[in-house]
C-alpha cells in the first residue's frame, strides 16, 4: 500500500448518498486522503434490485470507476452491494476492497434484553449473510429484521433539501417493534448506510431505551489500517463526487457535499 502515489484516491461507492456516512468518519482519520465519492444514481435503489442484477451491475460499474480514477483502495459503502456482490467485486478488481456488513456482532455484545433489530433494505435483510452473522454472533438472542425502501428515499430527500415525513420513519420502526418480542428491542443495527442520515428522526421514534449502531467507525478504522504507511498529500486535495446519469435524479447541490471535502461533481 505504501507504494501508491500520494494522489491515488480512496474510492467510496454507494447507490446514492448513504456512503457519505462512511466517508465522514474516514476523513476524520485520514484528513488529507484524496477522495472520489461515487453514487450510482442510475441504479438507485439497490434494495429493490435482484441479487443477479447487482452481482453483475456493481462489479462492472466499479471496473469503469477504477479505470478512470485509479484508486488505491475501494470502500463499498453500501450494505446491499456488499452483502450481495462482494465476492464478485473482489474477483473482478485488483485492489484492496473494504465492504460494509451489518454491525450484528457489536450489537449483540451491547444488547441487554437480547432483542436486536436490523433495519436495512429489503435486499439486505433477506440475505443468508445476515442470517449467518446472527447465528455466529447472536445465537442466543432474538434478531428481528425489517426492510424499508421508504427510508432510503427519505434520506435522499433530506440531503436534497426536502422535508422528511416522520410517518415514514415511524412505519420503519413499527416494522420491527410489532414483531414478536419487538417491544423488548434495545439495540438497532442500521444496516443501510443511508439510515444514519436519519439518526435524529429515528431516535425520536425509538426513544432513549434503544441504542443505534452502524458499521461506519469500524470501516474507517479498517481503511486506516490497510493504508498504514501510505504517503498522503500534505493538504487534502478537493474531493470528486461522480454520479451515474439518471434522467429523474440530478446530483445534489455541491453545498451538500462540500462538508465531506467534495470540491466538484462529475457525471458518467
Ligand atoms: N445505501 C445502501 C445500503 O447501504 C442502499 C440503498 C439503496 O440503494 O437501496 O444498503
Amino acid at each position: 500500500m505504501s507504494s501508491a502515489s500520494p494522489d491515488a484516491p480512496i474510492l467510496f461507492f454507494d447507490s446514492g448518498l448513504g456512503g457519505l456516512t462512511v466517508l465522514g468518519p474516514t476523513r476524520a482519520l485520514l484528513p488529507t486522503a484524496p477522495i472520489v465519492y461515487a453514487a450510482d444514481y442510475a441504479g438507485l435503489p439497490y434494495g429493490q434490485k435482484s441479487e443477479a442484477e447487482l452481482a453483475s451491475r456493481v462489479p462492472a460499474l466499479l471496473g469503469r470507476l477504477v479505470e478512470r480514477y485509479q484508486p488505491r483502495l475501494a470502500v463499498i459503502a453500501c450494505n446491499t452491494a456488499s452483502t450481495i456482490a462482494l465476492p464478485h467485486i473482489r474477483a473482478a478488481l485488483d485492489l484492496p476492497i473494504v465492504g460494509t456488513v451489518p454491525a450484528i456482532k457489536p450489537a449483540a455484545a451491547l444488547s441487554k434484553s437480547g432483542v436486536i433489530g436490523v433495519l436495512g433494505t429489503e435486499a439486505t435483510v433477506r440475505q443468508p449473510y445476515v442470517e449467518d452473522l446472527s447465528r455466529r454472533f447472536a445465537a442466543d438472542q432474538c434478531v428481528l429484521r425489517h426492510g424499508s425502501p421508504e427510508l432510503v428515499t427519505a434520506a435522499e430527500t433530506k440531503l436534497h433539501g426536502g422535508i422528511v415525513d416522520q410517518a415514514v420513519v415511524a412505519r420503519a420502526v413499527a416494522g420491527l417493534r410489532e414483531q414478536p418480542q419487538g417491544a423488548a428491542m434495545d439495540v438497532l443495527v442500521l444496516a443501510c448506510t443511508h439510515f444514519p442520515l436519519l439518526e435524529a428522526e429515528l431516535q425520536r421514534e425509538l426513544g432513549d431505551s434503544v441504542t443505534m449502531i452502524d458499521g461506519a467507525e469500524g470501516i474507517s478504522r479498517r481503511v486506516a489500517h490497510l493504508t498504514e504507511g501510505s504517503v498522503w498529500p500534505d493538504r487534502a486535495p478537493p474531493g470528486i463526487a461522480v454520479f451515474t446519469r439518471s434522467a429523474g435524479r440530478p446530483p445534489p447541490p455541491l453545498a451538500t457535499l462540500a462538508p465531506y471535502g467534495i470540491g466538484s461533481i462529475e457525471t458518467i
